[in-house]
This record gives structure tokens, C-alpha cells and sequence, in this order.
């Protein structure tokens, strides 16, 4: 199945791929994570994304749909994936019509309250990259990833100002992909407010997985 979660920053998005790769046995790929991964290891797309991100503006449209084209031109990615975080603009969903055929597009439906509260406590593993929250999701030791045992650290772009900068930038450049989607008819809408297991019941209830 190939699937697209959108939704604004910090819906959870990251952690329900993370949790729904496990029964759907697709990959999941995040082209935050694939940036992220790129600034920790100082590439040369790194380096070009880094100021970028951390603002909490998007990466230019032309450099965001090649990364996608060369990542779904892998093998894993054949059967089916869940694309997380892309496309965000109009122009990458045109994009990506002309490489990939999605099944479903799922949108997680969230108010911006719990957006900031779920930003600001969240904690990422230096290492794997695994998502964590001060209050909601608790790692077993505190500032130590469960899964691999590496630091946890907070993203330059949760901190207050860049925040706001990401929720702007979605309402006026992603939000539009609901209706988009909803016309061709690929929409599935999700209440992505309840806690984690239930969000996750909610969408295999929504897709029949
Ligand atoms: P990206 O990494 O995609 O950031 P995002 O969309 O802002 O999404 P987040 O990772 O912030 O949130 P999420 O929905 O995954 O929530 P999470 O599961 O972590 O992108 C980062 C940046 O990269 C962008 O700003 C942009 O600059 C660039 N970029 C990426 N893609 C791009 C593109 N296509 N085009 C251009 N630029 C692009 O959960 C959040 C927190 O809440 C966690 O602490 C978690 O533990 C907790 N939580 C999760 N679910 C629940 C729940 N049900 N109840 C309570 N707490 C919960
Ligand atoms: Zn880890």
C-alpha cells in the first residue's frame, strides 16, 4: 500500500509511521528524517538545508522532489511505503503523480493547541532518530533512547519561534493538499488527538489494516 500522511508538524505523524511499519511491513520515509540525517552528517545537502529547517521554512520544491524520485526508485519502496512529511506544496503532489501512484492519502486532524504542547516535549534520539515526549511518551531511563540507547536531544525547529514559523507555513502551503486530495478522492481523515494506541485504532479502522 502506498500511503501519504499529512498533517501539521508535531500531529504525530513520525510516531504512528513508526509504529504502523511494523504490521504493513513498508518503509517508512520521512523526508525530514532524510534531512536531518544529512545535517548530522554534515553533507553537502546538509549544509544547504540546515538554516532552513531550523527557521522552520520549507526546502525549495526542486531539491525536496528529487530526494523523494531517487528514494522511491528503490527496490523497498516497490510494494508500497508510507511517505511522511511529502509532498507539502501543490507543486510536489503534482510532482509526484508524474513518478508514484498513491492508494491513500491520511490526513491527521488536530487543533493547533496540541501541536505546541507536543512540540515543545518532544525528544529525538541523536541515533536512531525515534520520537519521544517529556510527558506523553516517556522514555524507560530519561534522556536515553529505549531502542538504541542513544542520547535524546530537542530539534532546533521546536523551539517557540520556529514553531509558529512551521504552523504559518502549513496553513499556507500544505493545508491546501486536504482539498486537493479530498477531490481526487485518496482523502482519510484521522483524529489524531486521542493518545498514541488510539490514534493508531483509529487508522487501521479508517483504512481496514
Ligand atoms: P518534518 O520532520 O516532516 O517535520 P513536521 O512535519 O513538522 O513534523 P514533525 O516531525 O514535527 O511532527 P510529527 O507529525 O511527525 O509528530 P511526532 O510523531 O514527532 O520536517 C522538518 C522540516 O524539514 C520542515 O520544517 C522543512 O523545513 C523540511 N521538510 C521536510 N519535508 C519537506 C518537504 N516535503 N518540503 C520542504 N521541506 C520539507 O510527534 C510529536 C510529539 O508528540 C512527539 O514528542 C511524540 O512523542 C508526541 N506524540 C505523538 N503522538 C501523540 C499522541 N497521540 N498523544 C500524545 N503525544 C503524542
Ligand atoms: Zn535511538
Amino acid at each position: 500500500m502506498k500511503l501519504v500522511f499529512l498533517g501539521p508538524p508535531g500531529a504525530g505523524k513520525g510516531t504512528l509511521a513508526a509504529k504502523a511499519v511494523e504490521f504493513l511491513q513498508i518503509p517508512h520515509i520521512s523526508t525530514g528524517a532524510i534531512f536531518r540525517a544529512a545535517i548530522a552528517n554534515k553533507t553537502a545537502l546538509g549544509l544547504k538545508v540546515k538554516e532552513i529547517i531550523d527557521a522552520g521554512k520549507l526546502v525549495d520544491d526542486e531539491t525536496t522532489i528529487a530526494l523523494v524520485r531517487e528514494r522511491l526508485a528503490q527496490a523497498d519502496a516497490q510494494k508500497g511505503y508510507i511517505l511522511d512529511g511529502f509532498p507539502r506544496t501543490i507543486a510536489q503532489a503534482e510532482a509526484l503523480e508524474g513518478f508514484s501512484k498513491v492508494d491513500r492519502v491520511v490526513n491527521f486532524d488536530i487543533p493547533d493547541s496540541a501541536v505546541i504542547e507536543r512540540l515543545s516535549g518532544r525528544r529525538v534520539c541523536k541515533n536512531c532518530g525515534a520520537n519521544y515526549h517529556i510527558l506523553f511518551n516517556k522514555p524507560k531511563k530519561e534522556g536515553i533512547c529505549d531502542l538504541c540507547g542513544g542520547e535524546l536531544y530537542t530539534r532546533d525547529d521546536d523551539k517557540a519561534e520556529a514553531i509558529q514559523k512551521r504552523l504559518e507555513v502549513y496553513r499556507a502551503q500544505t493545508a491546501p493538499l486536504i482539498d486537493y486530495y479530498r477531490k481526487k478522492g485518496l482523502l482519510v481523515d484521522v483524529d489524531a488527538r486521542p493518545a498514541v494506541d488510539q490514534v493508531i485504532a483509529n487508522f487501521r479502522q479508517a483504512l481496514q489494516v
